[in-house]
């Protein structure tokens, strides 16, 4: 069936000569920035792989209402964050700005409850919200998530919490974790009852969006950033003291195994996260620093149980849990911290050439190299010498081969080392062997091959 016909949008065309902006709230990642970038992702991919997690990585376009029933119409993020359109076909599109719903939209989509459970995925990837931007905080930010599907046992939260600990630790970024239980459906019915007559009782003192959020969706009071409003949360009450016998007996458990396993915590009755999905264990990631600080609002990550959403999308009850963090806050902190990415790695040789004759016998040279595993590099269109041996030492190669006319003429190449500035003449058939041998002493044994060559 063809689609339905919408309007084309109007096109606006942009001026000639103006140069165009970057969307608010968005965020190029230049080449500099990439040797973070790649910390951070390598970090999460192998950590992953140590602890079994596949990956999985969902459309950035849902469908609107995935995230309306998962994280909840009365949040902040429905109600104000998401980016949404009617695509050409008349369908409601959301930019998604989580990446949960999607998860666990795959894993029933995909049949994974039929396969052994738990199923332990993770994802790396651009999220959406329209957010007021400032540092830390953007319209469009990544971020790396992880989710367990298939297991409720209170050990699983207490691994899941130490797991995004670890990745943060690992990558330099000591963290308190703080943590809370928003119970089971029972202690959330209780505690939303007494929580609503707390706030009722000082509804004066509520932001204008607090006084619709206490009938509405008043847990998300407690998450406020309004001083009035978290001032007066100050002294509500506290989830803990209303959770369900087997909701409290859940916790402990949890709470024992942080123990048993030396993860830092602080029990916080504020945390409850934006999203409305979660049920008991709820954390989040706070630099030990900005711990009791204004900063502690930005989370580096947070997550939670969730064990009503595979239900609510029409699976059978399934426990789950897990956690993201935001990449660009990570790296934030990473910086003022002074953490510095490795250099990135250099060639083992460059080749120059001058002249046309010169250039295709480097051309052939350059694939030769490849072939064997050499990381080789050239600027095969620059014809001064100069310029190339310029590009050479700014990529940091130990050797340069010169392939100059006097060369061609006598069947010989230069070589020179990049450090000591000497160059010495030899037979061109012996340029390969004379470059693995200088490779393997600047290396010692350990011989570098290039990943890309099998
Ligand atoms: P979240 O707390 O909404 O949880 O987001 C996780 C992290 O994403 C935050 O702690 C923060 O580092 C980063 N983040 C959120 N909004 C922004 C923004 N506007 N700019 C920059 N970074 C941001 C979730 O998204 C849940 N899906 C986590 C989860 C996974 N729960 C269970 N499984």
């Amino acid at each position: 069936m063809l689609p339905k016909k919408t309007p084309a949008p109007e096109v606006f065309i942009l001026k000639k000569g103006k140069t165009p902006n970057l969307v608010r709230g968005m965020k190029d990642i230049l080449p500099v920035d990439w040797p973070w970038w790649n910390l951070v992702m390598n970090k999460v991919v192998s950590i992953a792989s140590d602890f079994g997690f596949e990956r999985i990585e969902t459309p950035i376009l849902e469908e609107q209402n995935l995230f309306v029933r998962s994280v909840g119409k009365d949040t902040d993020i429905i109600e104000k964050e998401m980016f949404v359109f009617t695509d050409r076909g008349g369908d409601n599109i959301a930019l998604r700005p989580e990446g949960t719903a999607s998860v666990v939209r795959a894993y029933l989509e995909h049949g994974f409850m039929s396969l052994p459970q738990p199923i332990k995925l993770f994802y790396l990837g651009p999220m959406f919200r329209y957010d007021r931007p400032q540092s830390g905080r953007y319209r469009q930010f990544w971020q790396f998530g992880f989710e367990i599907i298939g297991d409720g046992h209170p050990v699983v939260d207490a691994e899941t919490v130490a797991l995004g600990a670890t990745i943060l630790q690992e990558l330099g970024l000591p963290v308190k974790v703080q943590i809370n239980s928003v119970g089971d459906a029972a202690s959330r019915i209780a505690y939303v009852k007494v929580l609503t007559e707390y706030l009722k009782s000082r509804k004066s003192q509520l932001c204008e969006d607090c006084k619709k959020r206490m009938l509405k969706n008043p847990m998300r009071v407690l998450d406020c950033k309004v001083e009035t409003c978290q001032t007066l949360v100050q002294d509500a009450p506290a989830f803990l003291d209303h959770l369900s016998e087997e909701a409290k007996e859940h916790f402990t458990k949890v709470l024992e195994h942080l123990d048993d396993m030396e993860v830092v915590y602080d029990l916080n009755p504020r945390i409850v996260r934006g999203l409305d999905y979660y049920t008991h264990t709820a954390f989040e990631y706070i630099p030990a620093d900005d711990v009791g600080t204004e900063k502690q609002q930005s989370a580096l990550g947070g997550g939670g149980r969730y064990d009503g959403l595979v239900e609510t999308f029409g699976g059978r009850p399934t426990p789950a849990i897990g956690f993201a963090c935001g990449i660009e806050r990570v790296i934030i902190q990473m910086k003022a911290r002074g953490i510095q990415p490795p250099t990135p790695p250099r060639p083992d040789v460059f080749l120059a050439q001058l002249g046309d004759a010169a250039r295709k016998k480097t051309l052939k040279l350059f694939r030769e190299f490849r072939a064997l595993g050499v990381k080789v590099a050239a600027t095969f269109s620059k014809t001064s010498i100069k310029t190339q041996l310029e590009a050479a030492n700014r990529l940091r190669a130990p050797f340069t081969l010169i392939l100059g006319q006097k060369e061609m003429v006598d069947g010989t190449v230069l070589v020179r080392d990049m450090e000591s500035g000497i160059q010495e003449v030899i037979d061109f058939s012996k340029a390969i062997p004379e470059i693995q041998k200088r490779i393997k002493k600047t290396n010692g044994d350990k011989i570098i091959l290039n990943p890309e060559v099998k």
